[in-house]
């Protein structure tokens, strides 16, 4: 959510900014702004609407400083507008700084900074941390007895101001006193230092630094960092040194191209057979009929001895934990429950010595997730990550963790993180399973399964332009259902929230029975109802619901077992996919409704990989 760039070097800030703010956009898009270090003063450039506005905008001023601050926002307080945008200078017009994150005290001290004769300019909490620094830097000038050079007084200024915040923040300060200084800091919200040869890209995200650099040194929380040409000095807020490591980034440039694709969903979701090997690759061990999952290794007598299972996250993450569920209770025979991480941390969940939290995030980063996290934490729960981003805040915290190695997730819809999230709760739930009482020939039927899937992916992606056809005929109605049962309960609910997130169509997700108690009444031969109807223990009962569809004059989209000639007496249309165990099928038939909702947006020609009022990355409660 809102991205930032930092640069200091010897090129021009310019280009690597906007660049860099580009491969950020996908964060927040609703304004950007850059201020760079210019002859000793700061030209600070900002605009409204997309990226593409901000350049047209430098290209006119080719600015030559090389050591500039940029973000990409995503509103929280106040509209998106260019006073809005950041970076935000203070009123000395000295400092400026970029921010993510939200300033839950700025009204008190945007007060206190008022008495003191700052001037404030726009509606956002982020501009008291620039009035504030700019207060104590100047204040120190007039006051200080002791001989403080610049940076010194900067640095200081920026420690005060930080103590003095509540919420979270990942912030980038420059100063026209400094050309050769920039300053970053973070609370909640990711910052990485990108190490390059005499040059450092600081951003939010290793995607605008992947170009340049895949040395890092990730900040971690309530950390800050002075850098300028000669290096780079991290310490906590509060002053204590600290020695992070210098990580490899672990994903390639060619990962976050768009390549031969229109939109990053669409290649995300072609590419889900090959993410799928590599996130079972070296998991799914074929040989020997195993699972192995290095991440959890430690923790493995406690995972198979555990009494119940927690698991928390939001969205999509949610939806793949909604599958666990049913994965861990059927196989592991483990009791699950699953929470909207928002909701976990404000009731009382109940945590006994026994009980394993489970965190699924893409990110790594969603703001409610961490808490949820922090909170079975601080109760006493043994906690696990699954993520896909490598060093992220969550994939740090968690007592262990398994990643989904399914590259990087740009696209703002989730839909290969989800199969990767899916196929790792799969293998989890296995791997528990079998050390607690699954044979291994149970074992090895679900192993050879899993190891077909990525190909039978491929063979439903051959469909996408059947389901575009389809999709074409009912792109224009603005109600959905969509409804299944079992594993397909949760796969219901994705498919939905796909639809709603790219393509603004109403949609509700349920379990297929559940319809009778109230949504029936919506059914009309206008609304069109999207079935999860493959061949499982529950399937006549789905036919049952499916007449009672048809009855009612609704038009049916079903997703059915390939061979399955019988649904055509029920459904309309039909997107067939290859046969599987029950347990695995959530991760091929949600590949058609990836699909669906991807063909409805394009149709009604919408922004596919930045849908409006979404962000990727929700860093703020
Ligand atoms: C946002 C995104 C969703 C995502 C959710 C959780 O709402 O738009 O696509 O599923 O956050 O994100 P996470 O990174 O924690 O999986």
């Amino acid at each position: 959510m809102c991205g930032i760039v930092a640069y200091l070097g010897n090129k021009k800030a310019q280009n690597i900014l906007l660049e860099g703010l580009k491969r950020l956009e996908y964060r927040g898009y609703d304004s950007s702004g850059v201020a760079i270090a210019q002859n000793y003063q700061l030209e600070v450039i900002r605009s409204a609407g997309r990226i593409s506005c901000l350049e047209e905008k430098l290209i006119e001023l080719n600015l030559f400083g090389s050591a500039g601050i940029a973000h990409t926002r995503w509103a929280t307080h106040g509209a998106p507008t260019e006073k809005n945008a950041h970076p935000h200078q203070d009123y000395t017009g000295k400092i400026a700084i970029v921010h993510n994150g939200i300033i839950e005290n700025y009204t008190t001290l945007k007060k206190w900074l008022i008495k003191k004769g700052a001037e404030f300019k726009s509606d956002t909490d982020s501009e008291v941390v620039a009035n504030m620094i700019g207060l104590f830097y100047d204040k120190q000038n007039a006051t200080d007895t002791q001989e403080l050079s610049d940076a010194e007084r900067l640095e200081k200024a920026l420690r005060l101001t930080l103590a003095k915040l509540a919420g979270t923040f990942g912030i980038a300060v420059i100063c026209k006193d400094l050309p050769d200084t920039l300053m970053v800091a973070r609370r909640g919200s990711p910052l990485v230092i990108g190490i390059g040869d005499d040059e450092f890209i600081i951003a939010s995200d290793a995607a605008a630094i992947v170009k340049h650099t895949t040395q890092a040194v990730y900040l971690g929380d309530n950390e800050m960092a002075v850098i300028s040409r000669d290096g780079y000095v991290t310490s906590t807020i509060d002053n204590q040194p600290v020695n992070n490591k210098i990580e490899e980034i672990e994903y390639s440039l060619e990962e976050i191209e768009l390549a031969d694709y229109t939109h990053y969903m669409q290649k995300e979701i072609f590419e889900q057979p090959e993410t799928l090997r590599a996130c079972m690759s070296g998991r799914l061990d074929l040989q020997n009929k195993n699972i192995k999952l290095g991440g959890i290794a430690d923790m493995s007598r406690k995972l198979v001895k555990a009494r119940k299972i927690n698991i928390a996250g939001c969205g999509t993450a949610l939806h793949s934990a909604m599958v666990a569920k049913y994965l861990l209770e059927e196989l592991a025979s483990l009791p699950v429950e699953t929470d909207f991480a928002s909701e976990f941390r404000y009731r009382n969940p109940i945590i006994n010595e026994g009980t394993m939290q489970i965190v699924v995030s893409q990110s790594g980063e969603t703001i409610d997730t961490l808490a949820a996290l922090r909170e079975a934490h601080d109760r006493g729960a043994h906690t696990l990550g699954i993520v896909n981003s490598v060093g992220s805040t969550i994939a740090r915290e968690t007592d262990c963790g398994i990643y989904l190695h399914v590259g990087p997730e740009i696209g703002v819809a989730s839909t290969k993180a989800f199969t990767g999230q899916v196929a790792v709760f799969t293998m989890l739930a296995l791997y528990i399973a079998r050390r607690r009482h699954m044979s291994q020939y149970q074992l090895e039927r679900y192993i050879d399964a899993m190891a077909k899937i990525p190909d039978q992916i491929e063979t439903i992606l051959l469909l996408s332009e059947m389901i575009k056809e389809v999709t074409a005929q009912y792109c224009d109605r603005e109600n959905w259902l969509f409804l299944g049962r079992g594993y397909q309960y949760p796969v219901a609910l994705e498919g939905a929230l796909k639809l709603k997130e790219i393509s603004y169509i109403h949609a509700e997700g349920l379990p297929a029975a559940e319809m009778k108690h109230g949504p029936i009444a919506l059914i009309t031969p206008e609304m069109p109802v999207v079935f999860i109807a493959t061949k499982c223990d529950q399937y006549d009962k789905v036919i049952g619901n499916m007449e009672e569809v048809k009855a009612r004059g609704g038009q049916i989209i079903a997703v059915a077992t390939e061979g399955d000639q019988q649904i055509k007496n029920y459904a309309d249309h039909v997107f067939y996919v290859p046969d599987t165990l029950d347990e695995l099928q959530p991760l091929l038939t949600v590949v058609p409704l990836q699909l669906l909702a991807y063909h409805a947006a394009v149709l009604r020609g919408m922004d596919v990989d930045k849908p409006r009022n979404l962000a990727k990355s929700v860093t703020v409660e």
